[in-house]
């Protein structure tokens, strides 16, 4: 704009000098007309010696507009016989200088005159005629050119300047959704069932190469923010907030984080021993969600209100548990059938054989529906955030796709994913793979799981499966597998830590009947025969018979929390247990305390944690586990940085705490020379160990564990809302 306004002031003198000189040529070829116009009467007046009147003739003569003035010089000594404007300036001895080449120019006060002098001809006597024209005209003229030349190049920069943004506006528009396409890949990668037009194949590397680019950076400012993030319950409510926008998370699993049991006229709250419910409750906690439980303690339907839901934890209620009733077949079939029968030893390798039975099946699928239907009725918004938990719910996430197609459904198995060999024994392998592909994400304790889920979908479904993004593509939907560690809440409650660890050494050795000095060993567990119980006791054998020294020096407590005991499977290893127990205790016990206490009873978590302040070690030998939280309670516990932590290689918690002895629990020699290794570990040793590991567990706690899984999910949300915005943008 401003240039065309530059132009338009340079340009105008010279249009102007350029008219004036046209206007010029013209006055003088018109003065010329005039002259020969008028020569005849002229000499015809001359002739008839009525010199008087050529005044009137000449005075009638400038009538005309643009003619100012006419003269006759018949000498030029002689008057001028002239019309009456004729300028006093015009002198018939001064007519040479308006003779010649020159642009005749005269100033006066009635504005600029043009002066032509023209011989008047052969048959006048030396006669010369002056015409003057009046050039006001061409100033005006100019005037208005200017004016005209002004409005042009004014009009001209608006145009341009239009055109200009609206052109700009359209590319704009057109680059960033051709960009924003790319880096989806829907401009250059053709979306599954969508309706953008292929582009040509030859762009499809830079598109692929942009996404990944996208995706690393994504997954590395992710990672950054998450290493600078301290996770605490705060760091969570605030991820649900700011991420999420304070969204509601309902969590799906098996097992209630508080069961109501009826002992007599009392109603008494028990915490189940599960390492789902220690992982789940704070982050439900600081999340204020809805749990969503089989409502299994023998008071449960009391405490309930209408909707079967209660708020807890009873002392300060956080978050509602939502209770599912389940018939004593539907049990059975569902949850000691199926699950515990058939998917846990499938997919432990502790050499038990599942059992599959169709009618568990049946159970299995009503009971996953069921709750489905229970999700659909807590859901308050189409898209919620349902968390669901473990092998019980293989059907689930898809159900709830079905009934709520736009939820985000997080899935995580707490239990390891066996190979596709092992997978192949389950009748329904199908059923289980495209249930859990109804979820958004779908998470494993550790990589190797994941690789070996994807692997068991590429052999049974005709899936889709990257490799590079691990994300399978199942009847046009998408599912993120994905590791994600499990873990336990740190700091741990202040309850739990609060007596001296000298208090528990001596209170825990006094209520079990052993000296002050004595060497404690302990593991707590389920009664589950994936824990290598049977095999730890033998490693304890193993270390007397090797370092008889130990032989009344050393107890090993085990506190074995009764589970799923109306399975015969678990009937036998129990006995097998307590059988165990006393064939040590017979060969080992003399006068002093007895090698193995067998505690089969239920603990609650701070007289668990009284134990771990108070033992030289803990020995977690599972035969196989998806992560194993024990370990890392018994870390937690100890803020002395004292007691040594035997680990079995096969746990997932194993690949996390290298720091740990790490054993093989099927090897007795290995186990007990491990066994003696902690014994007489050193205290500085014991602490460099104990330090490390802490900080571990510190730094990835259960709430950066929830955290991942709800930003993972927060992103993924965001990505589907901007891709159905584009697409209906598209449509
Ligand atoms: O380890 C798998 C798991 O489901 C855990 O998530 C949980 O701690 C445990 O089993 C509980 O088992 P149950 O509810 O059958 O007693």
């Amino acid at each position: 704009m401003l240039v065309l306004a530059a132009i338009a002031y340079a340009v105008s003198p010279l249009v102007d000098q350029l008219t004036l000189r046209w206007f010029i040529r013209d006055l003088d070829i018109r003065s010329a007309l005039i002259a020969n116009t008028i020569q005849e009467p002229l000499q015809e007046q001359l002739a008839a010696g009525k010199k008087m009147k050529i005044g009137e003739f000449f005075n009638r003569i400038i009538q005309d507009e643009r003619l100012f003035a006419i003269g006759y010089c018949a000498t030029s000594a002689g008057p001028v016989v002239a019309s009456r404007s004729l300028p006093k300036t015009i002198r018939c001895s001064e007519l040479s200088r308006w003779e010649g080449p020159g642009d005749h120019l005269l100033q006066s006060d009635q504005g600029p005159l043009h002066v032509a002098v023209k011989a008047s001809g052969d048959d006048l006597l030396e006669g010369k005629l002056v015409i003057i024209h009046d050039m006001s005209f061409v100033t005006r003229r100019s005037e208005e050119t200017k004016r005209y030349v002004f409005y042009f190049f004014m009009a001209l920069a608006a145009v341009i300047s239009l055109v200009t943004v609206i052109i700009a506006q359209l590319s704009w528009r057109g680059w960033m959704a051709g960009m924003q396409a790319l880096l989806r890949g829907e401009g250059l990668l053709r979306r599954p069932g969508s309706a953008v037009r292929p582009n040509s194949p030859e762009f499809r590397p830079i598109a692929r190469d942009l996404q990944r680019l996208v995706q690393e950076l994504e997954a590395e400012t992710r990672s950054r923010d998450e290493s600078q993030i301290t996770w605490t319950p705060e760091t969570l409510r605030a991820i649900l907030h700011s991420e999420l926008r304070g969204e509601d998370v309902i969590v799906v699993s098996n097992r209630e984080p508080y069961i109501h049991q009826r002992r007599g006229e009392r109603i008494e709250v028990q915490r189940p021993a599960s390492g789902l419910v220690t992982a789940l409750e704070p982050i439900m906690r600081a999340c204020s969600g809805t749990w969503i439980a089989h409502g299994s303690g023998s008071a449960d339907r009391v405490v309930v209100d209408k909707n079967d839901r209660i708020a807890v934890p009873p002392d300060k209620p956080a978050y509602q548990i939502r209770r599912v009733w389940l018939s004593p077949e539907e049990e059975a079939g569902y949850y000691y059938g199926l699950a515990n029968e058939g998917l846990w030893p499938l997919c432990h390798i502790a050499h038990v054989r599942p059992t599959f039975r169709s009618d568990d099946w049946k159970q299995y699928v009503e009971v996953n529906r069921k709750f489905a239907k229970a999700v659909v009725s807590e859901a308050k918004t189409k898209d919620p955030i349902v968390f669901v938990q473990d092998y019980h719910f293989a059907l689930l996430p898809k159900m709830i796709r079905e009934e709520l197609p736009n939820a985000t459904i997080i899935t995580f198995w707490h239990i390891p994913w066996p190979n596709p060999e092992s997978f192949a024994i389950c009748p329904w392998s199908e059923e289980v793979l495209a249930g859990l592909l109804g979820s958004s994400i779908l998470g494993f304790h550790t990589q190797f799981h994941c690789n070996n889920f994807v692997d068991t979908v590429d052999r049974f479904l005709e899936a889709r499966v990257d490799r590079e993004s691990f994300t399978v593509t199942f009847g046009g939907k998408s599912t993120a597998v994905r590791r994600y560690p499990i873990s336990i809440a740190w700091p741990p409650e202040a309850e739990a830590v609060r007596k001296e660890i000298s208090s528990c050494r001596s209170d825990i050795r006094q209520l079990n009947g052993l000296p002050f000095e004595h060497k404690v060993g302990i593991g707590v567990d389920r009664l589950d025969y994936t824990k290598g119980i049977v095999e730890r006791f033998r490693a304890v054998e193993r270390l007397l018979e090797l370092n008889p020294e130990w032989i009344g020096r050393f107890t090993f407590i085990q506190i074995a929390a009764p589970t799923r005991s109306g399975i015969e499977e678990y009937q036998h290893h129990e006995a097998q247990v307590r059988a165990m127990a006393t064939h040590i205790n017979g060969r080992f016990t003399r006068q002093g305390p007895p090698p193995i206490v067998l505690k089969v009873e239920h603990h609650d978590s701070q007289q668990v944690y009284e134990y771990f302040r108070s033992a030289d070690l803990c020995f977690v030998s599972s035969l196989h586990d998806g992560m194993n939280l024990v370990a890392k309670e018994f870390v937690a516990a100890r803020d002395d940085e004292r007691g040594v932590l035997l680990l079995s290689q096969f746990t997932g918690a194993a690949r996390e705490l290298p720091e740990a002895l790490i054993v093989n629990p099927y090897d007795a020699d290995q186990c007990a020379a491990a066994l003696h290794l902690g014994l007489t570990m050193s205290a500085q040793e014991q602490r460099d160990r104990m330090r490390l590991m802490r900080g571990l567990v510190a730094e990835f706690n259960v709430f950066r564990w929830a955290g991942r899984m709800l930003l993972d999910a927060a992103s993924m949300r965001r990505r589907s809302r901007l891709i159905d915005k584009s697409s209906s943008g598209n449509a």
